[in-house]
């Protein structure tokens, strides 16, 4: 048995407690399990010369029992406490927890609707799939959910700005009343449409907002724009062609353009791969900067994404003040992920060194990495030679003729000549305006032909197509590593367990735990370094 110590004296070394002698716990595992009894006051005492963990219903000293010095006790904390209640109760959540999306329906009906069953908000990853499938999705997770919550995902499509404006006019159609906007480098008529054609004033004459944005940044510049009400040359354009009131317009002025703005720091995907400590509090003080510049009714939110797979990662971004936490990675392996199994295993293996940046195919020609999973798979390495390709010749016919048979054997396994007429009737149904840019210019061309690659090999991940394993392009950060290693010897440990739900209530359960070791450690207590794991065990169900 190890021990608790007092390592200072900062408590009031005579306050004393009447405890019952044989409700005190001196063995580790009973200790632990007070510890764990997140809704009851628990009090470390003195009796004698052994330490020892008391619980106290009521914090109020029994009249009857034994004295003995009450050394430091830390008061109930239910993850519900976790975070911005204001985020809880705007979104009508049960915790301030949030599963981003993962683009081609990754993030699938299944998971956004077994996550809101019990109060978590989830949001659909919509990216990169076709207005039909999205509206499928949006009758199918509204019938599951008719009171939410959920969310869907509104990405920004810097060369394709119909498939975002679509998106928009499904997202108003139905009214799916909270999204997820991400990507964006500044704001566009679309998501401008979306919160303000949501607008009205209530009979307070208050501003009421029906459509609620989460705007998902890495960037300070970016996130300004969100926190800033609409940009009035957005608003005029928007009244010209009718897609708002002119009450609407007025009333964009005193709401900003964002409820919640998820700063996300180095994460699966798309990634600036900055450090959460680093990027965090400087959009929560830009956020103070915003929020007395124009005095909102309702301040803005700030969450966090980015790194988030463990008990310790999720208190570390409440601790630095994120009113919510965003997680990704650790989605992906959950069985409603839209995943292959394949990939899930994988993912289930990594090791937070196991990702890496790779080009990404949406902004291949500029230079734009992903953040992927490395272990089991050569996508990276395969991806980066084609982008070191484009980057030294101009034309594929340039490329060396030994080179290019090696291509078209091992990565493409088929002549570039074929590869590019798939690559031509690919884009014809989706958007022709690229194959008329690349027909006269022999560098697009190359691009698209590379893009191809690039395209298929996250949708070869997703459907587990048989023989490509070692193509496979899964989205990953460090994130899935660290949670792999805190779930070792768990039931999560196994993929086939791993439940998007259980993983955010043990996510979250565990970062209240902590919270409670810390809040003791400030007052002179030390327990023993085997305190600070907790181990996820199987609900038999999920608390309420
Ligand atoms: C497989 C995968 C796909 C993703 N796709 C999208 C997407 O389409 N849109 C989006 O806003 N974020 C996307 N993300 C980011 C997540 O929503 C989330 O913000 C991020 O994963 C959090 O960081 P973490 O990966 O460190 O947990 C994706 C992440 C992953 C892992």
């Amino acid at each position: 048995m190890k021990n608790i110590i007092l390592i200072s004296e900062i408590h009031d070394s005579s306050r004393k407690l009447k405890v019952a002698p044989e409700s005190v716990s001196y063995i580790d595992a009973e200790m632990r399990d007070k510890l764990l009894q997140l809704d009851k006051i628990c009090c470390i005492v003195k009796n004698g010369d052994s330490i020892g963990v008391s619980l106290s219903e009521d914090g109020n000293e029994s009249s009857s029992g034994s004295s003995m010095s009450l050394l430091a006790q830390t008061l109930p904390l239910k993850t519900t406490q976790l975070g911005d209640p204001e985020f809880i109760k705007f979104h009508g959540l049960k915790m301030a927890y949030m599963s981003g999306s993962m683009a081609n329906g990754i993030a699938s009906e299944n998971l956004v609707i077994s996550s809101g069953k019990v109060g978590l908000l989830s949001s659909f990853g919509a990216a990169g799939l076709l207005p039909s499938i999205i509206e499928q999705a949006i009758n199918n997770i509204q019938k599951a959910l008719p009171d939410g919550p959920y969310a869907f995902n509104l990405i920004h499509s810097p060369s394709e700005d119909a498939i975002e404006k679509a998106a928009v006019d499904l997202y108003l159609k139905y009214r799916v009343r909270t999204v997820e906007a991400s990507a964006f480098l500044g704001l566009t008529p679309n998501i401008v449409r979306y919160r303000v054609a949501g607008l009205l004033r209530n009979s307070q004459n208050q501003v009421e907002i029906k459509n609620r944005v989460i705007a998902k940044i890495s960037r300070a510049e970016v996130a300004s724009k969100f926190m800033a009400p609409a940009p009035e040359d957005i608003l005029n354009k928007l009244l010209e062609e009718k897609s708002i009131t002119r009450e609407q317009a007025q009333l964009a002025a005193m709401v900003p353009m964002a409820d919640d703005i998820t700063v996300e720091a180095d994460s699966g995907g798309h990634t600036d791969n900055r450090p959460l400590v680093s990027l965090l509090p400087a959009i929560i003080a830009l956020r103070e900067q915003y929020q007395e510049k124009y005095g909102y009714l309702h301040s803005i939110r700030v969450g966090a994404a980015g790194g988030i797979g463990t008990p310790a990662s999720a208190l570390a971004a409440f601790m630095m003040g994120a009113a919510y936490i965003v997680t990704g990675s650790v989605n992906q392996a959950c069985v409603e992920a839209a995943a292959s199994q394949h990939s899930k295993e994988l993912l289930a293996q990594a090791d937070m060194a196991d990702v890496t940046m790779a080009p990404a195919a949406d902004m291949f020609e500029m230079g734009v990495e992903l953040q992927v999973l490395k272990r089991g798979t050569l996508f990276p390495m395969r991806a980066k030679k084609l982008y070191a390709l484009y980057k030294n010749y101009e034309s594929i016919e340039e490329i060396p003729l030994l080179e290019r048979k090696k291509l078209e054997e091992q990565v493409f396994r088929n002549s570039l000549e074929e590869i590019w007429s798939q690559t031509k009737k690919h884009f014809y149904e989706r958007d022709p305006h690229q194959i008329e840019r690349a027909l006269n210019h022999p560098k697009r061309k190359m691009a698209l032909i590379f893009r191809w690659y690039l395209g298929l090999t996250s949708h070869w991940s997703n459907t587990g197509e048989i023989g490509r394993e070692t193509d496979y392009q899964i989205w990953a950060g460090p994130a899935i590593g660290a949670f792999n290693n805190w779930v070792k010897g768990s039931y999560l440990e196994d993929v086939s367990q791993r439940k998007t739900v259980e993983v955010a209530w043990h996510i979250m359960t565990g970062a209240a735990y902590l919270y409670r070791l810390r809040h003791l450690q400030t007052q002179g207590i030390r327990l023993p370094f085997s305190y600070e794991a907790y181990m996820p065990k199987p609900f038999l169900e999920i608390p309420s």
